[in-house]
């Protein structure tokens, strides 16, 4: 089992419609779960119509009160197509009070079977999800090609690599940046591209549609790929060490405070200046 965590560092790139894109490409054969941890509040159940509850709230309230192994999958709701998701509230307050209450690095949200792909929405130096962010394999940064987005993501680069055991990227829509340039100046592996497809994507955030139906999108043709460059990126482990301490955030979950501590330092360094 792992744990991808799903990022913007500003704008609103696309976090949400990339994951339930990938949710619905994951390997077959590879159980997954998409959990919807946006401290920002929940989309998922107004856009495919699924109830308030349950949640993350529930699971937070039935976390604390009972703890048991594999909670969340008793708290997850299905997508049309049968994708497992587990929804925020879309109140912003009560998102961040079920975060508070799973604990800093929300382990109870990465116990079920098979991967999990983690919406952790904006990833600013205060998020409430770096904790939980720090606690995967892998963080993957939405951004578009555009010059704006590309300028953020830079001046952040340097404080997110730490902040989780690999970091990515994935270009999203239009825009006049390639990969192999993005990948050169930021010195971080694009993992994929996804097509600007804003009828996809409004197809695959209207409820009505199977996401897993949707194959014939490029928007979904483009996470399918980028599935298959995760899948081969966790299965090949973290790269060799680039000289960070070996007890980085991740490393040691039983030291959740030191963990989010180390995030929290780690998101709010000094980013070191993009070279756009
Ligand atoms: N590949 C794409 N091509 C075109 N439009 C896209 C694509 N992906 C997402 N969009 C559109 O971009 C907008 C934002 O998408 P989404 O809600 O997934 O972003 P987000 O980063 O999760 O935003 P937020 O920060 O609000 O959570 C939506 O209108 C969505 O339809
Ligand atoms: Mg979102």
């Amino acid at each position: 089992m792992s744990a991808v965590a799903l990022a913007s560092v500003k704008a609103s790139p696309g976090v949400t419609t990339t994951a339930v894109a990938l949710g619905a490409a994951w390997p077959a054969g590879r159980q997954v779960t998409l959990v919807e941890a946006d401290p920002a509040g929940g989309d998922l159940a107004a856009r495919y119509g699924l109830a308030a509850e349950p949640s993350l709230l529930t699971l937070a309230a039935a976390a604390r009160n009972q703890p048991t192994r594999a909670l969340a999958a008793r708290h997850v709701q299905h997508l049309p197509g049968g994708l497992a998701v587990l929804v925020a509230p879309a109140s912003a307050e009560q998102t961040q009070a079920a975060l508070g209450m799973l604990g800093p690095t929300g382990a109870v949200l990465c116990d079920v079977d098979g991967d999990v792909l983690v919406d952790a929405g904006r990833l600013d130096p205060r998020s409430a999800t770096l904790g939980l962010v720090a606690s995967c394999e892998l963080l993957v940064v939405c951004a578009r090609p555009v010059l704006a987005e590309l300028h953020h993501l830079a001046a952040r680069v340097e404080a997110l690599r730490p902040a989780a055991a690999q970091l990515g990227v994935v270009l999203v829509g239009a825009g006049a940046y390639p990969r192999a340039e993005v990948a050169e100046a930021l010195e971080v592996e694009v993992l994929g591209v996804l097509a600007d497809d804003p009828g996809g994507a409004a197809l695959l955030a209207g409820g009505a549609a199977n996401p897993r139906a949707l194959g014939r999108l490029a928007l979904l043709r483009g996470a399918r790929s980028l599935a298959e460059a995760i899948c081969a990126r966790l299965s090949a482990g973290a790269p060799p060490s680039t000289g960070e301490p070996s007890s980085w955030p991740g490393e040691d979950a039983g030291d959740a405070d030191a963990t989010r501590r180390h995030a929290t330092e780690a998101a709010s360094a000094p980013a070191r200046a993009g070279r756009r």
